[in-house]
């Protein structure tokens, strides 16, 4: 007897036979996405998902939002495309939007697609500016995917290349003792062109450093002549309750990273620099979908709908509260390690009884959320941080039924 797949089954025998197999997805019976609207995915059999993911921190302002959708419609049915060789009004109207929230002198923009892309830019900027070619990274960060930001990935899992970059010296994590003493004797060569990491690392498991590492980190690269390039691909937007995370510690880098919720599902990524170290890169430089009118209405209107929605000062409180509810069902839950994050993006590592990281437990909890209705994501080097980054208009009674799905299943266990 013939035996019939479903829909699901059917994707991932397409997936085998056409993706390199590098593409992976979450959960053993992964639901097929069809539409999303606020808050919520609906599967392909109707069934909804409160998405607790936001597509790895990009639909903070919910899912085919309206708003942001009708700009892009409009720049759609007007000029779609045409690269910078052509003068444009989208892309420099967000390019001045960008400089009046960067921080600090941070005012010249280049635009990019991706967030990887935006990253290889920035150390290219650094190595020109400085005249130097070493950079330094920080384990369990992540960057991205091409050879300059895959080589300063400190992350092993995302680490594939096996002839990395050898001008790229990894430091310990912002959370290790030895982390600033070990950049300093680098830096103190004056051969670094560039530190980069991210102000929270994302993918290595939600991790906050502590709140003198950044103030300390922007004084050693002052001291050395290196460059600090933060990279808030993840971070950016209101994520952590500020427009760039670096603004929780004061601290002004001298290149900032941004793409994902910057077009809240749309492709755009970009650098942000000063004056002076723009003022380095004179040669021809372009990006054939960078600037892309498109993608540049959508994340005007982005920009607009966070400031009419006051989706920082949402993340905050919201990301407060849910935090505080985490720390509560840790009491109950001893496999609850620790909670950790800033507004909207929240880690909740699990352990087992040894303090080993529970990455079996982690799956099963993954896929049972999924199965009561909540997308969570996964991070961490132990693949055992279950990852809460919601987007920024979730309501405060839709946050309660995730703590309270979350305490079901872990009773369950
Ligand atoms: C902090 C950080 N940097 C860079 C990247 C790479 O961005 P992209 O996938 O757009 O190339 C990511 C992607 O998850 C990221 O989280």
């Amino acid at each position: 007897m013939e035996i019939k797949m479903d829909l699901a089954q059917q994707l991932v025998a397409t997936k085998k036979e056409f993706l390199v197999p590098c593409v992976y997805h979450f959960y053993q019976r992964p639901p097929v996405m069809v539409r999303g609207e606020g808050v919520y995915l609906f599967d392909s059999d109707g069934k909804r998902y409160l998405d607790c993911y936001s597509g790895v921190s990009v639909v903070s302002a919910g899912h085919s939002n309206p708003e942001i959708l009708d700009a892009a419609i409009d720049q759609l049915r007007q000029l779609q495309h045409t690269t910078t060789i052509y003068l444009t009004e989208p892309m420099l109207e967000l390019a001045r939007a960008v400089a009046e929230l960067a921080p600090g002198n941070l005012r010249r923009s280049f635009f990019c697609a991706s967030g990887s892309e935006a990253n290889e830019g920035a150390l290219l900027l650094s190595s020109l500016a400085t005249g130097r070619k070493e950079c330094v990274y920080l384990k369990d960060g992540l960057h991205g995917r091409t050879k300059w930001a895959m080589s300063v990935t400190g992350l092993d899992m995302w680490r594939t290349d096996p002839n990395p970059l050898v001008t790229a010296h990894a430091v310990p994590g912002p959370r290790h003792p030895e982390s600033l003493p070990a950049l300093e004797q680098l830096l103190k060569q004056e051969t670094i062109a560039a530190v980069i990491a991210e102000p929270i690392q994302g993918n290595g498991g939600i991790v906050v450093p502590p709140d003198d590492y950044w103030p300390q980190l922007r004084q050693l690269c002052s001291q050395y002549g290196t460059l600090l390039i933060a990279d808030e691909i993840q971070t950016a937007w209101n994520r952590t309750g500020r427009w760039f995370a670096t603004e929780h510690w004061n601290v002004v880098p001298d290149i900032v990273t941004v793409a994902k919720a910057l077009g809240n599902g749309f492709p755009i990524a970009a650098y942000i620099t000063t004056d002076e170290i723009a003022a380095h890169y004179t040669r021809p430089g372009a990006s054939t979908f960078g600037g892309n009118l498109v993608s540049c209405r959508a994340a005007l209107a982005t920009l607009t709908y966070h400031k009419q929605h006051q989706l920082g000062d949402r993340s905050t409180t919201l990301g407060n509260r849910l935090r505080s509810q985490l720390i509560e069902l840790q009491r109950r839950h001893p496999e609850i390690a620790e909670v950790r994050g800033r507004g909207l993006m929240i880690g909740v590592e699990l352990c087992d009884a040894e303090k080993n990281p529970a990455a079996a437990l982690t799956d099963s909890v993954l896929e049972r959320m999924k199965d009561a209705g909540f997308l969570l994501g996964k991070t961490g080097p132990g693949r055992n941080v279950l990852t809460l980054m919601p987007p920024l208009v979730v309501t405060s009674d839709a946050l309660d039924t995730v703590v309270e799905g979350l305490d079901q299943v872990l009773r369950l266990k």
